[in-house]
């Protein structure tokens, strides 16, 4: 997500903030500034933008110190915009901050009735006030932080600095990565390592619910309570595109593995398990409009249509309302009827997809109102319609959409519980069940990932292949046309997805030794006529790969290669399902040495048509 560095020592700091700044740019940003400390008080350059305006503005206008903090904003909540842009000051106390504050809001009218002033649409304001609140009652800058952390739920990684406290930086982590550099003198500070590794190869790794006050005086941690946390500083030997991937050795890998926490923040603050309600703070419907509606439009392309096609068996099975998908380059072209009462939903993880777009325009231009679901905060789509839904799955850079459609999933999922509640399809109990099946699900897809070595011997066995065969039925066919797609795009490996029921009406005629055909059959509703379908692919020689879901002995004896999922409820199931099949595309390409994260001929954003 957002990236963020600190400086304190002997040195000014502003080239060494820039410049951290700047071997962050990989994560993708849309807005970025500085917070520079010296004995006139705290002085803020930051600007909407690539580091190249902050530059010019920096250069325009200097600022010198020793002590100082940065940070490259992409957007999560609030446009980017220059007030939006971090970091955040109120009175003595400047701020930088990854992550997401869940009660911010909560927060925020606490400390508005205290008469505090907000010049921005973030979460993160909420930090730098309550600092400056604490300080104001006497407490230090690291004192205020253990205060404010009680006060804080969600995830974060800041950093804090005082104009009562000169060379000191205060910073405190919870679900949000953060590492200090150890220098002679001097400390950096960063939410990733690419800042720190031109400067020092010494670093302590800040574990969550830990705090860290530096200075050049030395480095010191402790826990939320205070109790000091003692130990060395790690050696480091990571060339600086290692740590660009976080020691991963594609952007891919290194998104798929970042599939839980993801998910976690496209939940966070979104949902209330034990009384089944569900809130967006973006979404500006009134339940009148939705309990009005009539039917749904979904409209995307490539994996975000995938997303789609699952998206329709949440919101029919859910909120009982007629949906149907569309991609964007079909849409636009078929002189579409929209009824009366139509939401449409545009799902894309960029927001800017040209078709996709298109699609929207034609939707509303005939009335409908419109729901988008992007990761992109403030992109043309999410602009264009009238309620957006963020998927929190911080910047995707591989070009092969992983994490983005399984926040998409959470999303849609989290949506048709909305539409049920307010359409009265669903009762709070039964929509309490769902809510803990989400919150359950990075936990799952922990599992999953463990066992990825499970899958890349699948991908050793099945190289050579040269053409594979993904089944499913109901909410797992469209997983089975993610895990083809997956693997056309990446390894260049022919792969068609089929629903499991269609194949003997054509393409079991394919079917021989040679050909793998991985199907999806996990425990559910189409279970047993999955296995019907595997037996017909097996007794024609096919070579079966099976994602089922644990303690199913059936498929270990089937199978020549068996994936086992934990158990899951009906909806959750493709979020788990897709994981596996990721993996092997993944591995599958790696030992093809084709070029995982930018594949030939592909663009991450496709803005024509
Ligand atoms: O940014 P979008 O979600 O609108 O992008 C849509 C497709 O271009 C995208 O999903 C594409 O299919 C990916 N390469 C799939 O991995």
């Amino acid at each position: 997500m957002c990236g963020i560095v600190g400086y304190t020592g002997p040195k000014q700091c502003v080239e060494a903030l820039l410049d951290g700044l700047g071997k962050l740019e990989y994560r993708g940003y849309d807005s970025a500034g500085i917070a520079v400390l010296d004995d006139g008080g705290i002085t803020i350059r930051k600007s909407e933008g690539k580091l190249a305006r902050l530059l010019e503005l920096v250069g325009r206008e200097p600022v010198a110190g020793t002590c100082g903090v940065g940070h490259t904003r992409w957007a999560t909540h609030g446009r980017p915009s220059d007030a939006n842009a971090h970091p955040h000051k109120a009175g003595a106390v400047a701020v930088v901050h990854n992550g997401i504050i869940e009660n911010h809001q909560a927060l925020k009218t606490r400390l508005k009735a205290k008469g505090r002033r907000f010049d921005s649409e973030t979460d993160t304001e909420v930090i730098s006030h309550l600092l400056d609140e604490y300080i104001q009652e006497g407490l230090s800058l690291a004192e205020a932080t253990r205060r404010a952390a009680a006060d804080l739920r969600g995830s974060y990684a800041f950093l804090a600095i005082s104009d009562k406290e000169p060379g000191t930086i205060v910073g405190a982590r919870l679900n949000c990565p953060m590492v200090v550099g150890v220098g002679d003198g001097e400390a950096f500070l960063a939410s990733d390592l690419p800042p720190l590794l031109s400067h020092t190869r010494e670093v302590l790794f800040l574990e969550d619910g830990e705090m860290v006050v530096a200075a050049p005086e030395g480095v010191h941690l402790t826990d939320f309570a205070g109790t000091p946390r003692i130990r060395k500083p790690q050696h480091i030997d990571w060339s600086p595109v290692m740590a660009e991937k976080g020691g991963y050795p594609h952007f891919m890998l290194k998104e798929i593995h970042e599939q839980p926490r993801g998910i976690l923040d496209t939940l966070a603050g979104r949902m209330l398990p034990d009384s089944g309600d569900v809130f967006f703070e973006t979404l500006p419907l009134p339940d009148e409009t939705l309990k009005r509606l009539r039917k749904v439009v979904i409209v995307a392309c490539g994996t975000s249509w995938h997303a789609g096609l699952v998206g329709k068996f949440m919101i029919e099975g859910l909120a009982r309302l007629p949906a149907e998908v569309d991609l964007g380059s079909e849409y636009r072209y078929r002189d579409p009827v929209v009824e009366r009462d139509t939401l449409c939903i545009p799902i894309s993880q960029s927001g800017e997809t040209a078709d996709t777009l298109a699609g929207l325009r034609e939707a509303r231009g005939k009335g409908a109102v419109a729901i988008s679901i992007c990761n992109v905060v403030s992109s043309t789509i999410a602009r264009e319609s009238d309620g957006v839904i963020y998927t929190h799955a911080g910047p995707e850079i591989g070009v092969a959409s992983t994490k983005a459609f399984t926040t998409q999933l959470v999303a849609l999922y989290l949506l048709a519980l909305h539409l049920a509640s307010a359409r009265g399809t669903l009762s709070k109990a039964g929509i309490a069940s769902h809510l803990q099946e989400l919150s359950e699900l990075p936990r799952k897809i922990e599992d999953v990932l463990k066992r990825e070595a499970v899958i890349a011997a699948t991908a050793r066995k099945f190289k050579d292949a040269t053409d594979f065969l993904y089944l499913g039925r109901g909410i797992s066919y469209p997983i089975a046309l993610e895990g083809a797609l997956k693997l056309k795009e990446i390894s260049y490996v022919h792969a068609e997805g089929y629903p499991a029921g269609e194949m003997k009406h054509g393409p079991i005629a394919l079917i021989d030794e040679r050909m793998p055909v991985l199907v999806l059959c996990a425990q559910g509703e189409t279970y047993e006529k999955t296995l019907s379908n595997f037996e017909e692919a097996r007794t024609r020689g096919g070579r079966m790969i099976a994602v089922g879901t644990e303690g199913d002995t059936q498929l270990r004896e089937k199978a020549e290669e068996v994936f086992l999922l934990p158990p899951c409820g009906r909806y959750a199931r493709p979020i788990l399902e897709v994981v596996p099949l990721q993996l092997l595309a993944y591995h599958m390409a790696v030992l093809k040495g084709t070029d995982v994260d930018q594949p030939r001929n592909l663009a991450k954003s496709v803005t024509v048509e």
